[in-house]
């Protein structure tokens, strides 16, 4: 099941905890949002995933984290200065402004004035002058810092082609049509991968990273059902790419991009590169006389060569919506309803909420206490001593946020050394040894 709209998904993500408006207490900013004690360990979990995915099972890749303040002949020679617009249009009756493809049926065509371009990239100042003579990007995609470093990592590394350059961290698009909640925001994270490859084996690998990505989405709770592949059309395409596949998605608001899958060429590292006359550069790319580096590999028989990439590129914010989406469900029990976050465990903001039956009892509450530090120092991820509430206020609460399990302390475990451990998504209860309780909570992940 999935929510019926957004504002269900968005009312839970407010009374919960997941995501905030930012700025709030001020009225809010348009396009940006803050993520909540629940919604920060939700998009950690998922960042982790995809990096143990990435980065920790293959052994051809590695991670980088670079500055997010970018410097403009980066930007420049990426393209981005010239080619990173969308064209906007004014009405004069509402006297709002649109993107040209996005302009709402109330506006007459006559009243639009003709499409101007519009770059959007944010600037800041950097140093002390502010008379705009020094400035920087905050970048647009957190992709061209991977291109920058090639040569680093490679001479750090000693790797060669095929292997990728993973990295997480915000990116910045001053966006001018802001859509459904999280969806298109003006901060927000990715997920990216340049995964360089051999001229030639770039369409073979493509394919592959489409089929690694869906399957990878799967084990994140989207059904295979909910997504669609979309082949973007040649008029649509980025200026780098020559071929993108668009992981889609059926959010509440309709079907969109969750993920694109990019086959850039020899574009980037050709446009970044020096001597680019010698690397037999195949994408047409401008001149570089200000770049001191040659982003290019030798051949077998010795001839440069400069790397095609094939970028997977997922939106953190994207998938926290995605992913909650698809978790949201809502059970009938008799005559009532509750809401359930049928998260998977890996991805639950709280792996387990460790619940005393009786608050003010010293010796339930420290056993409590002593179980939920046992299981914290497992590594998986927060493990909650939960003291408020009654146990059936408990039980709702951790169903509508996605605990997988709730383990209750109770007079019965001061005699026997058994607890109750409640699953989620069966609301089934059994009693557990508690010298067996880190097994079944290590199977759960
Ligand atoms: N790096 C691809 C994108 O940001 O869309």
């Amino acid at each position: 099941m999935s929510a019926k709209n957004i504002d269900e998904l968005i009312a839970l993500c407010k009374r919960r905890g997941f995501i905030f408006q930012s700025s709030e207490i001020y009225g809010g900013t348009q396009g940006l949002y803050d993520y909540g004690p629940l919604g920060v360990e939700l998009k950690n979990n998922i960042k982790n995933s995809w990096w143990k995915s990435t980065v920790y099972e293959r052994d051809d890749v590695e991670g980088l984290d670079a500055a997010i303040l970018t410097k403009q002949s980066v930007l420049k020679h990426s393209g981005h200065e010239d080619t990173f617009s969308d064209p906007l249009v004014d009405c004069k009756s509402c006297g709002e402004r649109f993107r040209a493809d996005q302009v709402p049926d109330y506006c007459k065509k006559e009243d639009l004035t003709e499409p101007r371009q519009f770059n959007l990239m944010f600037k800041t100042n950097v140093g002390p002058v502010d008379d705009g003579s020094s400035f920087a990007y905050l970048r647009p995609e957190t992709a061209q810092q991977i291109f920058t470093n090639f040569k680093n990592v490679v001479d750090s590394t000693a790797r060669n082609i095929p292997f990728g350059i993973a990295q997480i961290g915000k990116a910045f698009r001053n966006e001018i049509t802001l859509k459904s909640f999280i969806f298109r925001v003006r901060e927000f994270e990715q997920m990216e991968l340049e995964f360089f490859v051999v001229p030639g084996t770039d369409e073979d690998w493509h394919k592959e990273w489409v089929e690694s990505r869906l399957a990878w989405w799967e084990n994140q709770g989207v059904s295979r059902e909910s997504l669609e592949l979309y082949d973007v059309p040649s008029d649509e395409l980025a200026h780098y790419s020559k071929a993108t596949v668009d992981i889609m998605y059926k959010f509440p608001h309709g079907v969109e991009e969750l993920e694109g899958i990019a086959n850039r060429t020899d574009f980037d590292l050709g446009s970044h590169s020096k001597d680019q006359k010698d690397l037999n550069i195949k994408s047409s790319v401008s001149e570089n006389k200000e770049s001191n580096a040659k982003l290019a590999l030798k051949d077998p028989d010795n001839n440069w060569v400069v790397p095609f990439v094939i970028e997977p590129s997922a939106g953190v914010d994207r998938a926290v919506l995605a992913i909650l989406n698809e978790a949201y469900n809502i059970e009938k029990i008799d005559d009532k309803e509750r809401v359930v976050l049928k998260l998977k465990p890996h991805l639950s903001p709280i792996k387990a909420a460790v619940i005393p039956l009786k608050k003010n009892d010293e010796k339930i509450v420290s056993r409590a206490k002593n179980i939920k530090n046992k299981l914290q120092a497992l590594g998986m991820g927060r493990v909650l001593f939960e003291n408020s509430g009654n146990i059936g206020k408990n039980y709702r609460r951790h169903d509508e946020i996605g605990t997988p399990i709730c383990i209750t302390i109770d007079f019965d475990t001061l005699e026997d050394g058994t607890v109750t451990v409640r699953d989620r998504d069966t609301m089934h209860q059994k009693r557990v040894k508690e010298s067996e309780l880190e097994e079944t909570f290590k199977k759960l992940f």
